[in-house]
């Protein structure tokens, strides 16, 4: 904001001979993990195992399938929905499981091939591995019941890594199923992470009413503990947006309550003002804000200090100049009793 003001007062001084580039709106989306059960801060992985093609229930049927009377085709498989809503609402990675010899788009070849591999406990070879599972906390397992068994290529999957000591959470699609069981094989295949209770949907929900089956994760994950709440940037950011907002809407109460006693906003002429001073000038008129667009917020939180780098594009009327700025803005934050108030 000491800058913001800064720059502001150059262009008072310029306002005419202004030509100050304007950047391209950009605001992008700030912090990768969740918060879980304990309040710490959690590495989120949502690993699943879904087919595309030709499935029961679901889909367009295929002209001259010999399946097409009881199965039609998809373009994303109904797990493959699931778990994308789930990285949503949790702030998960995806990791799509496929395997070196990929599943027919077939519906009744892929019924043969399922109990093939079922029928001898096979361990089919996957393609693509999780490069850095250390790093996870959390990892969601996703599949669909194929025969009322887990997929063998999950087994695969699972055998791959060392799981202990991170908490799995099963979910899976199915057209009547269920879980089949495969909770209690996850949990019994796991016995050293913590298994979470898992979620079934069925596959023609997750499929065509992408509105319940986000109610559903919703509230499975509330359950768990497990939704995602906003990480400590999101946090900064909207202070931030607070901020300019109540500069707008001339809010000094927020304003008051969201800068710190003592802040010193200072003219690139060397001039001072206190808090006090600075709203005074937005409430009577001197300085007006009419629209703020942040591009490219940058934000470093290192414990109860953070900066915020961006670039702002103001829309304003101070002392009688009107004009469209962009500038670039260092803010700084300082969290007091779980709150983050802006200083300079
Ligand atoms: C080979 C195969 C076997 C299946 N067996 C069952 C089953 O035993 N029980 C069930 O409820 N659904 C069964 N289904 C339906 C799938 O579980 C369901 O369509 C699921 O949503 C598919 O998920 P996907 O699209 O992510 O692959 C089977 C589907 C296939 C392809």
């Amino acid at each position: 904001m000491k800058r913001l003001f800064k720059v502001v007062g150059v262009l008072l001084l310029i306002a005419a001979a202004s030509s100050m580039e304007l950047f391209a709106a950009d605001q992008s989306a700030v912090g990768e993990t969740a918060i879980g059960q304990d309040g710490s801060e959690q590495h989120i992985l949502v690993a699943f195992l879904s087919r595309s093609g030709e499935n029961y229930n679901v889909g367009t049927p295929k002209e001259g399938s010999e399946s097409a009377a009881y199965a039609g085709y998809i373009e994303k498989g109904n797990t493959a929905i699931l778990a994308e809503i789930i990285a949503e609402a949790t702030g998960g990675d995806l990791f799509a499981i496929t395997t070196a010899n990929p599943y027919p788009d077939d519906y009744a070849s892929m019924l043969q091939v399922a109990q093939e591999e079922i029928a001898t406990d096979a361990r089919p070879e996957l393609a693509g591995t999780v490069e850095d599972m250390d790093d996870y906390d959390v990892v969601f397992i996703g599949y669909p019941i194929w025969h009322a068994h887990l997929p063998q290529a999950v087994y695969s999957f699972l055998e791959s890594y060392d799981m202990s000591g991170k908490t799995v959470i099963p979910f899976n699609t199915h057209e009547g199923s269920g879980q089949a069981g495969t909770q209690q094989i996850i949990e019994d295949a796991l016995n050293e992470s913590k298994v979470l209770q898992g979620l079934a949907v069925q596959g023609k929900t997750a499929q065509e009413d992408p509105e319940q089956t986000r109610a559903l994760v919703d509230e499975w994950l509330e359950g768990l503990e497990m939704k995602r709440t906003e990480s400590e940037n999101e946090r900064v950011l909207a202070v931030y947006e607070t901020i300019q907002q109540a500069m707008i809407d001339k809010d000094i109460t927020s304003l008051d309550r969201l800068y710190l006693d003592g802040t010193i906003f200072t003219h690139m002429s060397g001039k001072t003002q206190s808090k006090e001073e600075f709203f005074g000038e937005i409430s009577d008129g001197t300085l007006n804000y009419y629209k703020y667009v942040i591009h490219d917020p940058q934000i470093e939180v290192d414990g109860n200090e953070a900066v915020l780098s961006a670039s702002v594009t103001l829309t304003a009327k101070v002392y009688g100049a009107s004009g469209e700025w962009t500038l670039p803005v260092n803010a700084h934050f300082t969290k007091i009793d779980g709150e983050w108030y802006s200083h300079n």
